[in-house]
């Protein structure tokens, strides 16, 4: 009888030992496959009159698309949306960080858009897909631009080191609706070190606030160029032509924006032995050489360049190698050509410098780093407004358009 007992114990134990594998075998299969989700973004870039670059990370490696259809009042569900992949060379991407650019897009026209990532295990199996929510909610949005725009509306915050309290005050009150673009320019991290810095620090604060509907420009500040990431910034955002100086047009409007690379020698201890930015401002200045012949450039009502490093200041005679730099390379080239404005920052003091025909014969906005500032273009000029973080009007100024 006891051996009978016995047994029957012995099997409860095994059966329950057996359940007991089973459960803890699906929970943690349930808990790794929770595990994946949309951690950053989305957020948009480029954003012109007939293509935008949507980019987000994920937990986990995935691969990643976008649907999306022209607005038409329908339900996402109601057909099948046009796919575009995160894909290189016939192959979709594997990986954390995501982009996937939407071409042939119609001018002024209003999209909705979704993001999907599914996971790629070890194996190369697919795992969960997540995506973003349209269940009972309206999708994501971005409306192209159009062919000609009468007025374009650009937000400029510079030096904002990862003080995403600053830049909540700074953007609650803005006029999103109106606002073509906001424009980062230049050390929006404090030094590229991991991840946090990058999305803690401003990134997920902007697509909190705009940049899931409006395009977010970014120009490169010396303290993006350090860290141990610094070398990565890219994978982050879109840059066209991969370069960090680029133009970007809208209506008869082109914006230049400039890297003008670390403030100080490259031999500097600072930089480790880890910079190359007289060479690079070099190569760079050629480009500028060709961007300034182009039909674009001639053919544009206002130009507009955003650079860092400003070539002027009030600190004649107390400049540092980066100023020099900037002034000698780029100065005389945009001097010939001709443009309307420059907006700079770095200094974290507001300055402006009016245009002087021996050295810069166009004006420079330098802004400080507690300020919003808006620029509102059209056929007359360039209206600037400086907004502080109590949402108080700081500036007002106007810089007519040469007849
Ligand atoms: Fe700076």
């Amino acid at each position: 009888m006891k051996a009978i007992c016995n047994f029957i114990r012995n099997k409860i134990n095994i059966r329950s030992t057996f359940y007991t594998i089973i459960f803890l075998m699906y929970s943690a299969q349930w808990i790794y496959a929770q595990n994946l989700e949309i951690s950053h973004g989305p957020y948009l870039q480029y954003l012109t009159s007939n293509e935008v670059t949507i980019s987000w990370s994920t937990s986990k490696n995935t691969i990643s698309w976008v649907e999306y259809y022209e607005e038409d009042g329908s339900n996402f569900y109601q057909k099948e949306r046009e796919q575009i992949f995160n894909a290189s060379d016939g192959l979709k991407n594997i990986s954390l960080q995501h982009s996937v650019t939407l071409e042939n897009l119609k001018p002024a026209t209003k999209y909705a858009y979704r993001i999907y990532s599914q996971e790629v295990k070890e194996d190369r199996s697919f795992g969960k897909t997540v995506a973003t929510k349209v269940y009972k909610r309206e999708p994501l949005y971005f409306t192209t631009q159009p062919l000609k725009k009468d007025q374009i509306s650009v937000v400029v915050l510079s030096d904002m080191h990862e003080n995403t309290e600053k830049v909540g005050s700074l953007l609650k009150e803005a006029e999103w609706d109106k606002i073509d673009f906001v424009l980062l320019d230049g050390d929006f991290v404090d030094s590229f070190e991991s991840e946090s810095d990058l999305y803690g620090g401003v990134l997920d604060t902007c697509v909190n606030i705009f940049a899931q509907k409006k395009p977010l420009v970014i120009v490169r500040g010396n303290h993006e160029t350090r860290g141990i990431k610094a070398h990565e910034l890219k994978k982050y955002f879109h840059f066209p032509e991969d370069k960090y100086y680029y133009t970007y047009k809208i209506g008869t409007t082109l914006f230049i924006i400039l890297d003008s690379g670390e403030d100080k020698a490259d031999s500097d201890i600072e930089y480790n032995g880890f910079a190359d930015f007289d060479a690079y401002r070099s190569v760079q200045s050629k480009w500028l050489s060709e961007v300034v012949k182009s039909d674009e450039f001639k053919n544009a009502e206002h130009k507009i360049a955003f650079m860092h490093i400003p070539p002027y200041d009030n600190n004649r005679g107390q400049e540092w190698h980066g100023d020099l730099e900037v002034r000698s390379k780029f100065v005389p080239i945009l001097n010939k050509a001709g443009i309307d404005l420059m907006v700079s920052g770095h200094t974290h003091n507001f300055s402006f410098q009016t245009s002087k025909s021996e050295e810069n014969n166009f004006p420079i906005l330098i802004a400080d780093h507690k300020t919003r500032y808006n620029l509102l273009i059209d056929k007359t000029g360039i209206k600037i407004k400086g907004i502080d973080m109590d949402s108080k009007e700081v500036l007002n100024m106007f810089i007519e358009k040469d007849k």
